[in-house]
């Protein structure tokens, strides 16, 4: 099967393009409004993209032609937290996840407990074993062959990260199977982590490099 992506409806482009990049990971962002109220929200168009500057990055669609909350947020506020989703967790990150318009406290709607972060405003996910804080640093437009953005990626710097004692060696050590993270797929289609496996980086034979 060859498909030209342009030919597909939006929707159809978005389940197929969705199913292929697999598995992706959730960043479940908190930011605050310019009030002071807190927000919540998945997004799996979402990595790490550089660990010198530690930065990473999400892609934030559009919702009734403006933008999401979390986007709104940061631009306000430039302060964010990615919670990571443990499988534990599921239920509650889908909750968060109801399109509702700003001051809906998600945090409250998903019945997650909050707690303070260290160097930004938003609140943490106190049930999530860790969390990236993170500063906004750019905003890069997604815009089609008309000029017309329908999503926004974001760049920000992570400033401090908490891991949970429990599943964490110093200084890099995590306990894989502690973290349980939980992936998107495509449509409400999640996976868990399965096997284990590691695999040593190759050398050319005999040199030096
Ligand atoms: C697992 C999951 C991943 C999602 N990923 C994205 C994404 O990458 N980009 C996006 O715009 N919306 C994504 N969504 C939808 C948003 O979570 C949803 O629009 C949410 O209401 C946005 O909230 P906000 O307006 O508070 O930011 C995702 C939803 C789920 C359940």
């Amino acid at each position: 099967m060859d498909i030209d992506p342009a030919s597909l409806s939006e929707r159809d482009r978005h389940l197929l393009l969705t199913a292929l990049v697999v598995p992706r990971p959730i960043g479940w962002i908190s930011t605050l409004d310019a009030r002071g109220r807190p927000n919540l929200a998945p997004y799996s168009f979402f990595n790490l993209v550089a660990s010198s500057p530690p930065t990473l990055i999400v892609s934030i669609g559009q919702r009734d032609g403006g933008p999401k909350d979390t986007l709104a947020n940061l631009r306000a506020t430039g302060e964010l937290v990615v919670n990571v989703v443990s499988d534990d967790l599921t239920a509650a990150m889908n909750a968060s996840s109801v399109e509702s318009g700003p001051g809906h406290d998600e945090f409250a709607f998903a019945g997650l407990e909050t707690t303070p972060s260290t160097v930004v405003r938003p609140p943490r996910v106190a049930a999530a074993r860790a969390h990236l804080e993170a500063r906004l640093v750019d905003e890069v437009a997604v815009v089609d062959d008309d000029g017309v953005a329908h999503n926004h990626v974001v760049f920000a710097r992570i400033v401090h990260v908490h891991v949970d004692d429990a599943i964490f060696t110093p200084p890099h050590r995590i306990d894989m199977a502690a973290l349980a993270p939980v992936a998107r797929l495509a449509g409400t289609g999640y996976a868990r982590i399965g096997e284990l496996f590691s695999v040593p980086r190759p050398e050319v034979p005999g040199g030096d490099g």
